[in-house]
Parts: structure tokens; C-alpha cells; sequence
């Protein structure tokens, strides 16, 4: 279908509920086409956003403290082409979604696509009552500290385990599923269970509020789309017979115990002809955005672990490591079959390890800012800040080593599942790097910008099992 700012036309994108920016600066530092508004009514976020926009250098970005009803009521936006809401729709009153709403019908443009993520049914039902032991715990002594409310929740739990309640005896995997929870940040965790609000959809009520703002359901996350890791064939035979695109979202959820989304709707969908859509597709331009070596074997769908088939990805990711191919120029090489590479393309895009280059045209302007040795000053950066490299789990201390691990680009150099955990980067050092983004953009591999937002991740206060950060 047709979407905005595919290639590098100009395009306004709205991001509503930006928390501390760093997704916005990120993503606006990268794609110099967009123009990019992100707005949160916390001022210590915007305030912290706008001083990161001045590091980076980022002319492209503003950071607006206002509510999603100041927005809605302000008549003075040109509308966007792009609205997104991460880690929001779940967390926020009935009221509140009503002006987000407001906001997708008077501010998206015709043709413009809104992104929102939630969590949702059927994964989330087994949990409900574990919520609601933290809130009640909350509302018994509401002056105790936010982790001490949690831990005395979970050792709620752990009492109603031991004198075995019959809730957790009939509810499969949920002694397991509250064993992780105790793995994960605090952060998380209170904001997932202690967040005054918490509202589970079943996806087509989400569909029906937007539908309110004259948008139809257009795609979910791409991992999604991988019938082969996610359905079995008598699965995917009984959801093929589901006309309706909303239903057959439904019903895949509970194939697959969905228990978050990340839906994109469109205002007008346009469906691409033939021709103009084969086009789009040969002229996408992609890039590795850690090295080859460093790539994943397997892919996780509903149906486990899936290996990545050599045959298929070896002669794909060699093309793509280093420097952008588009899709043509990858179909050049006979090695590579059509059908099978749409579908390793969006496993790697899925996964975050190849990333959607910006055209070729005017790369070269990009040399003269070009760092020439990226490796040192991230390794420079990170020590003046005492954080430290971990490779394969092991502290990178000597130079030797330091320059093979730091040898490829730097954002395979710095990935998240590689060299530096994320999430473990403070701010400032977050901040120096990015702040230097541009320098570090080399002109072979202009998507590293884009990759970047994969390499220091969302902040961890979205954690791991809701809206995750991916
Ligand atoms: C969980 S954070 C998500 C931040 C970011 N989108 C992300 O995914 O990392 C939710 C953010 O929404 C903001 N927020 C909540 N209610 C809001 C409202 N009514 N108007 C504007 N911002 C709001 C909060 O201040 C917070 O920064």
C-alpha cells in the first residue's frame, strides 16, 4: 500500500507522548527529510529532550510540553503525515485516548499513516488478577515506597503459590511468567503494574477507536508477518478464510497468544498497482546495520525457534554488510530468489539488524563530516564516562582487542545485543555520542544514523515484556 516518506521526500511526523526524546532525536538525526514534532506534558522530559536536540545538532526536531488535549484543541498544526504513539494507548485514561483520537482525525493527513502499540488480549488475560494483588497492595499503604509496593505484590504471590491457590494451580506458565517478572527492571515492573491506568484490548476494539478517526487497520509488526515462525499450515489455512483484515487479526492473536501489539492504520488506504509496487519494492535500499558476524542463526516466532537457513541468508547478508543494496541490485546476484528474499529481508528488519537506507543521492556530501576513526572516539566517549565494552561477555580492555571488536562500522561496533548492553549507557554519554551522530554517519553506510536508534534502544523504563523496547 502507499505510504508517506518512502524514499526521501520531506514529511512531518507527530510523536505524541515522547517521554525523554530520545527515540525523537534519534530518529530526526537520522532522516534529515523528516520534520519531526514529539510532544509530553512532563517538562523535566521536554526540558531533558530539547538540551539532547542542542548536542546533536538536530535542526529538525521540537520538543513541545503540552497534553494530548492541548494538542487536540490547538488548531494551529499544518497535519502530519505520520503520528505515532509508543508505550501510551495502554498506560492512559478512556478520556485521554479520546483526545489522541481527536488528534488522529483533525492532525493525520489523508493518506497518513499513525502507529500505536498496546497491550492486549488474549496474552495479558492470565495476568490480570497478579495486577491487581500490586494495585490493591498500593491502595492498602499508598505512602510506602513504589519498590516496596512491588516486592510486597510479588511476595503476595509467593504466598498464594505456597498455600497453593487454586487460581495458580489452573493457570499454566504463570508461576514462570512471575519468576521473569522478578528478572526485570523495577522500573518496568512498577510502571506495567502499578500505573494508576492499565487498560488490555482485544485488538478490534483498538481498530474501532481509530476507525472513529476514519483510519483502517494497514499492518502490524513485521515479525508478524512470518507465517512460517508464527503458524502452523492448518493455522494459517483457517485464518486465510478470514476476509475481514481486522477479524483475522483477532483470531491470529488468539492463534498466537498475542499479548502486545504494534499496529499501523492508514487514512485512506491506497492499495499500489502491480507495476508501482514492484517498483517500490526494487528500489529499496537496505543495509546490515551490525556486522554479518554478529547476526542471529535463529528467529523467535509463536512456534519457538527457527533457524535461519544459510543457503538463503549467506549470500544476502554478504551483499548487504558494509554498504547499501537496494533490492534490485541484490536480485542481480543469481544466488538470491525473490520470494525467499522478501522474506529474509523482513526477519532482518524485524529484528533490527538491517535498517531501511536513505536514497544514495547526495551521499558523498555527507564525506567531509565523516570521522575517520569512528572506533576510537566511541571508545574515547565511553571511557571518559567509565562504561565499559563487553564482548562475547567478556570486558574488551586492551587495544588489540578493542580494534578487532571495533574493525567493522561502529554501529555494529556498538549494538545492543554485542558490545554494550543497553540500557547501560548513562545519559551523558548517551548524549556525547549523539551529539556527535552526523561524524559518526559514515557516507558508506548512511543508514548507520537510522541504526542508531537501535543502538542505544528505548530508555528502560519501557522494559522487556510489555511495550518492549526492540
Ligand atoms: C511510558 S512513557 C513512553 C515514552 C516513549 N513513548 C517511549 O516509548 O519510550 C509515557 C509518556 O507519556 C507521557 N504522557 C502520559 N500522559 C500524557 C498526556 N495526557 N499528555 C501528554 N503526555 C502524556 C508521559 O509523560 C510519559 O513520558
Amino acid at each position: 500500500m502507499a505510504a508517506p516518506g518512502l524514499g526521501a521526500e520531506p514529511i512531518r511526523v507527530l510523536e505524541l507522548g515522547c517521554g525523554q526524546g530520545l527515540s525523537a532525536n534519534i530518529i530526526a538525526a537520522a532522516n534529515p527529510h523528516i520534520d519531526y514534532t514529539a510532544i509530553d506534558f512532563n517538562p523535566e522530559h521536554i526540558a531533558g529532550a530539547q538540551a539532547l536536540a542542542k548536542d546533536a545538532g538536530a535542526p529538525n526536531v521540537r520538543f513541545i510540553e503540552a497534553s494530548f488535549e492541548q494538542i487536540a484543541e490547538d488548531t494551529s498544526f499544518t497535519p502530519f503525515d505520520v503520528i505515532t504513539l509508543h508505550g501510551i494507548y495502554t498506560w492512559v485514561s478512556a478520556e485521554n485516548r479520546a483526545h489522541i483520537i481527536r488528534v488522529a482525525r483533525d492532525k493525520l493527513k489523508t493518506g497518513g499513516l499513525l502507529y500505536v502499540s498496546y497491550n492486549c488480549y488474549p496474552g495479558w488475560s492470565p495476568v490480570i488478577p497478579i495486577r491487581c494483588i500490586f494495585t490493591d497492595t498500593s491502595e492498602v499503604s499508598p505512602k510506602e515506597p513504589i519498590f516496596d509496593r512491588l516486592a510486597e505484590g510479588l511476595r503476595l504471590f509467593d504466598r498464594l503459590k505456597d498455600i497453593k491457590a487454586r487460581y495458580i494451580g489452573a493457570t499454566p506458565g504463570l508461576v514462570e511468567r512471575m519468576e521473569q517478572v522478578k528478572k526485570l527492571q523495577r522500573n518496568y515492573v512498577a510502571h506495567e503494574y502499578l500505573n494508576g491506568e492499565w487498560t488490555i484490548f482485544h485488538s478490534p476494539e483498538v481498530a474501532a477507536d481509530m476507525a472513529r478517526a476514519k483510519l483502517s487497520y494497514g499492518s502490524a509488526h513485521l515479525l508478524d508477518h512470518v507465517d512460517g515462525i508464527n503458524l502452523t499450515a492448518e493455522q494459517s489455512q483457517f485464518l486465510a478464510e478470514i476476509k475481514d483484515s481486522t477479524r483475522r487479526e483477532y483470531f491470529r492473536d488468539l492463534i498466537v497468544n498475542q499479548q502486545f501489539r504494534r499496529d499501523i492504520f492508514v487514512k485512506g488506504t491506497q492499495r499500489l498497482g502491480f507495476l508501482t509496487a514492484r517498483d517500490k519494492w526494487l528500489d529499496l535500499r537496505l543495509v546490515l546495520s551490525v556486522p554479518a558476524a554478529d547476526l542471529p542463526k535463529t528467529v523467535k516466532g509463536a512456534l519457538g525457534e527457527a533457524k535461519l537457513q544459510d543457503e538463503v541468508y549467506e549470500p544476502i547478508v554478504a551483499k548487504l554488510d558494509g554498504q547499501p543494496k537496494t533490492v534490485r541490485e541484490l536480485l542481480a546476484n543469481p544466488s538470491i530468489a525473490n520470494l525467499q528474499l522478501q522474506q529474509a529481508l523482513i526477519v532482518l528488519l524485524g529484528q533490527g539488524k538491517c535498517h531501511i537506507a536513505l536514497p544514495s543521492s547526495g551521499e558523498s556530501g555527507d564525506a567531509g563530516c565523516c570521522r575517520p576513526d569512528a572506533a576510537q572516539f566511541v571508545w574515547d566517549v565511553l571511557k571518559s564516562h567509565v562504561q565499559k565494552l563487553i564482548k562475547e561477555g567478556k570486558t574488551v580492555e586492551s587495544a588489540r582487542n578493542r580494534r578487532k571488536v571495533s574493525s567493522r562500522t561502529w554501529g555494529g561496533f556498538v549494538n545492543p545485543e554485542g558490545a554494550i548492553k543497553r540500557g547501560k549507557l548513562n545519559d551523558a554519554c548517551t548524549s556525547s555520542l549523539l551529539g556527535d551522530r552526523i561524524s559518526l554517519a559514515s557516507p558508506r553506510v548512511r543508514a548507520i544514523g537510522r541504526a542508531i536508534g537501535f543502538v542505544f534502544g528505548r530508555r528502560p523504563e519501557c522494559g522487556p515484556e510489555g511495550h518492549v523496547s526492540r
